[in-house]
């Protein structure tokens, strides 16, 4: 019997956009204009854009379907009952809170805690950029414990993501509700390179955080990449459906940007267990995102929300999806690049440190290499390093603990050849690395100031 060695594409592509081949010249005019921001590029002047897989996938026929019966009723619609049914059968949390994506539903549940608790702390194993800004924006200090393995980048343990169990625990010794007003995991943990966490890492965690009457809430944009990592390596026997089930039943509730593992592109969403944080959440939603039954969301987007999170569950779409980073992730390996190993969820990340070890921190080496990466070859990624993170909110600066460059795989975007294009631009920039040149920073904002900042080499 035939047993094909190449994991295909699970898709057929139905329409199709074209992609903007631009002249060497025009790309380093893009640069200048953009002070060095590939943010700041428009996204005509990008070939391949690995700046994020976040609101970029491709929709499916089936969810194009939903949209147009998407019910646009203000209040009672249809499409928000077909969500809310998904995410009851997917998570076992009884309520559905829809904002219009990820942030929001952070901004809505940090507010609401600061205003119990005001001043704690929430202790995550790596909250994302978006996370930790909306808790320090809530008056909140947002606290990292990413496990010990996760600075290894040439180990291959499974599950880099993971907390570190022991630092976490002394950290809540004795700690009230008062001090902690909700402890959180990230999964995937997109901060410590799209590295998956165990089942068991987050059981323990579970555990730690509710002998200690701490709510339990677990960051969820990238659950299904997630899962599928746990059924490889914890729980083969077990369907994704079935982990997910488990999975979920160890937190009190979830935030959710849709337009990760989703497919969609808008959306997100607060699931939870407590009738009362539900009832207070929909009062302030109504002020800032919509009624209850849309949040910040039309009915069409619902309706595309549901659909996607039907087919982000596809054992075949998830095997697909894990075998473009793996394969990626062998060609770096083969060529000696290096990069954070293992292959992760939704994204390969370079080791900038070690691509460009003449430049120091504060020459900001992801930066330079992902400003090459475009020189050269009209490929958009994002720097996770030292000018993301490098910052304190007191405004002084410090070397991140590492040096990263993204590249985040938009979900059934590119196909094989595209990322075959990208790695022959990585080995050609690794090869001319000697000629990766410092950065500076020219302009920057007071907060997240990546995303707006202009540079000068
Ligand atoms: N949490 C994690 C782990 C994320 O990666 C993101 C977004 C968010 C929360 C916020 O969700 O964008 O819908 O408001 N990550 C994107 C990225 C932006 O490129 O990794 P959002």
């Amino acid at each position: 019997m035939f047993s094909s060695p190449v994991i295909i594409e699970p898709f057929q592509i139905k329409s199709v956009e074209p992609l903007s081949l631009l002249t060497s010249a025009e790309r380093e005019q893009a640069l200048q204009r953009a002070g060095l921001n590939l943010f700041r590029l428009k996204s005509r002047e990008v070939l391949i854009d690995l700046l994020t897989d976040s609101g970029t996938s491709a929709m499916s026929s089936a969810q194009w379907a939903a949209m147009q019966l998407g019910d646009e009723a203000y209040a009672g619609s249809r499409s928000f009952d077909e969500l809310e049914k998904e995410v009851q059968s997917l998570t076992g949390f009884p309520h559905l809170i829809p904002t219009h994506q990820g942030r929001a539903a952070e901004y809505l549940l940090f507010r609401m805690i600061a205003k119990h608790h005001p001043g704690g702390c929430i202790p995550n194993n790596s909250h994302f950029d978006t996370t930790r800004a909306n808790c320090e924006a809530s008056g909140i200090t947002a606290m990292d414990f990413p496990c010990s393995e996760s600075i290894d980048f040439k180990s291959d343990f499974p599950f880099k993501g993971n907390m570190n169990l022991a630092a976490l625990g002394d950290y809540l010794r004795g700690k009230t509700i008062q001090e902690v007003p909700l402890g959180m995991i990230t999964i995937t943990n997109n901060t410590c390179g799209g590295q998956p966490v165990s089942l068991e890492n987050i059981r323990r965690v579970s555990e730690m955080y509710r002998a200690q009457k701490i709510p339990f809430f677990i960051d969820a944009c990238r659950f299904a990449e997630n899962i599928a990592f746990i059924q490889a390596h914890e729980k083969k026997d077990s369907s994704i459906q079935e982990i997910a089930r488990e999975l979920f039943s160890l937190a009190d509730g979830m935030t959710f940007s849709a337009k990760k593992d989703a497919f969609a592109n808008i959306g997100g969403f607060i699931a939870l267990s407590d009738d009362r944080w539900a009832e207070e959440l929909r009062s302030d939603l109504i002020l800032t995102e919509g009624f209850p039954t849309y949040g910040g969301l039309a009915g069409r987007d619902l309706a595309a929300i549901a659909q996607g999170l039907r087919e982000v569950v596809d054992e075949n779409y998830l095997r697909y999806r894990l075998a473009v980073t793996h394969y990626m992730g062998a060609f770096l390996d083969e060529h000696h690049i290096p990069w954070l190993r293992p292959a992760g969820g939704h994204a390969i990340y370079l080791d900038a440190k070690s691509f460009a070890p003449h430049l120091s921190w504060n020459q900001y080496p992801g930066q330079s290499l992902a400003i090459q990466l475009y020189r050269e070859a009209g490929i958009r990624s994002c720097e996770i390093g030292s000018v993301m993170f490098g910052r304190r909110p007191d405004g002084s600066e410090h070397a991140h603990r590492y040096e990263l460059v993204r590249l985040a795989i938009p979900r059934r975007v590119y196909t094989q050849s595209h990322m075959d294009y990208v790695l022959a631009a990585i080995h050609y920039v690794f090869q001319n690395r000697a000629a990766l040149k410092p950065v500076l920073i020219a302009k920057e904002s007071a907060r997240l100031r990546h995303f707006t900042a202009s540079f000068s080499m």
